[in-house]
């Protein structure tokens, strides 16, 4: 049976097609097309609330944070999500994942891309739509009467744990935490979700989904969206240190490495490696400065974010054309001091940001410093992070491993 792995595979891939074609065509017999989009190259886009719907979104700003795992998007999201003016969205491509590759999270097959990004593309611009619905799809199980409650951390979305959408008893201006929201609010309506999305002005949408900016080209250039993107790097080796700690089975060699000091003979360079192909390739797209990304692509790094919140905030939000509102100044200044006591939620972002984002340099032995900086030398240097050259130089906290760099926004 020595190629019976092969046609399993082809099997799956196979099926992740068939499930796509038919989610497309179920939906685009159950909602009636959006006239004129298909002049647009929009063909694939539903419209459910009349022609006139899809043009005033021009007026409203969609912004796509792009990033990876443990790249400190949870904190970049939080930026947008506090803001009263914004509906903000964690992750919902999670669900296009879970309906499409389950079993391949890992996936870097050229097809199962295509196929993810496809659905995602498709998905991204109905939600800038504040069409909700169209998550219905592949949510598991589907949801019965438009509710369910099974949508991916839900409770990381204001928009979604306050009024109207959350019914909990408490004051007007009620605004649950994750845990709290996922448990008081009951299930999500997401007909009312969706008229909450459309009362705020603008939508934000968090992703570690989406390799790269390139790959999000057909909607920046989409007219009817008005998309900003907002690309978070950090330095691969922190990234390193953060997976290993938070996803301990992927992650289990890496640990194994800095228990024994050896290298495991299996280790899969590639988890390490995939993040530095995707920011370098992102960031030479946007560092040549292609007419399409003109005023619609921004680079932050974490470390810059985490050394000062406040001033990299305001860039932010000037780059969005946005004006900045007191609950966003008041979320950093409550959630970025000294407090090591509330640093211990895996996914949490109250914590001393500045040391946090430097912490990995004392989580990982030299060797794997090392390892790491002759993996990623084109990225690191692309992004203005230093190599250390040594073990006393890695640990020692007055040398600096990022340098200043301006990553200005072009328009
Ligand atoms: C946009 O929305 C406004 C109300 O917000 C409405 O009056 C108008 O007809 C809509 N369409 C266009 C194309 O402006
Ligand atoms: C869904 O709505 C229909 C019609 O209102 C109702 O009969 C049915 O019981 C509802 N199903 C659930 C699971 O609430
Ligand atoms: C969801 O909200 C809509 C709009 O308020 C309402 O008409 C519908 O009955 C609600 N659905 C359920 C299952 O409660
Ligand atoms: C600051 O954080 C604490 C603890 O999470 C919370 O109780 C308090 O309401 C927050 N204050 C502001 C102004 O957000």
């Amino acid at each position: 049976m020595q190629c019976s792995w092969k046609a399993v595979l082809l099997l799956a891939l196979a099926s992740v097609a068939i499930q796509y074609t038919a989610i497309r065509t179920f939906t685009a017999k159950s909602l009636r097309a959006c006239p004129g989009l298909a002049e647009a190259g929009l063909a694939g886009r539903l419209c459910e609330e009349g022609p006139t719907a899809a043009y005033n979104l021009s007026r409203r700003t969609h912004v796509l944070i792009l990033a990876t795992t443990r790249s400190g998007s949870s904190f970049v999201g939080q930026l947008l999500n506090q803001h009263l003016d914004v509906f903000y969205l964690f992750e919902p491509l999670y669900h296009v994942q879970n309906a499409l590759i389950p079993r391949f999270t890992q996936s870097r097959s050229p097809s199962d891309r295509r196929v993810m990004l496809g659905a995602s593309r498709d998905l991204l611009r109905s939600l800038y739509d504040c069409d909700l619905h169209f998550l219905e799809n592949y949510i598991k199980p589907p949801p019965v009467n438009h509710t369910t409650d099974r949508v991916f951390r839900r409770g990381a979305s204001r928009g979604l744990c306050s009024r109207p959408v959350c019914d909990a008893p408490g004051p007007a201006d009620l605004a649950l935490e994750e845990g709290d929201c996922v448990r008081k609010c009951g299930l999500l309506n997401l007909t009312v979700a969706a008229a909450a999305c459309r009362d705020r002005s603008h939508v934000a949408i968090k992703t570690v989904r989406v390799p790269e900016v390139s790959d999000l080209r057909a909607l920046v250039e989409d007219p009817r969206l008005n998309l900003k993107v907002i690309q978070l790097v950090r330095d691969p080796r922190g990234i390193l240190a953060s997976r290993s700690e938070t996803f301990r089975d992927t992650y289990r060699l890496w640990r194994l490495w800095h228990g024994t000091g050896r290298r495991p003979y299996n280790l899969d360079a590639t988890q390490l490696t995939t993040v530095c192909e995707d920011f370098a390739n992102s960031v030479s797209t946007g560092l040549t400065r292609p007419p399409w990304l003109k005023g619609k692509y921004m680079l932050v790094r974490y470390e810059d974010l985490a050394r000062s919140p406040m001033k990299k905030t305001e860039e932010i939000y000037g780059f969005l054309g946005i004006p900045l509102d007191r609950h966003v100044v008041r979320w950093i200044q409550n959630n970025t001091r000294a407090d090591p006591a509330a640093g211990k939620h895996k996914y949490g972002t109250v914590r001393n940001s500045a040391a946090m984002a430097e912490k990995w340099r004392f989580r990982l032995s030299y060797d794997m410093v090392a390892f790491a900086q002759s993996a990623c030398q084109r990225v690191l240097a692309q992004l203005g992070y230093r190599a250390a050259a040594s073990e006393a130089e890695l640990r020692d906290p007055s040398v600096s491993l990022v340098e200043e760099r301006d990553f200005r926004p072009f328009s």
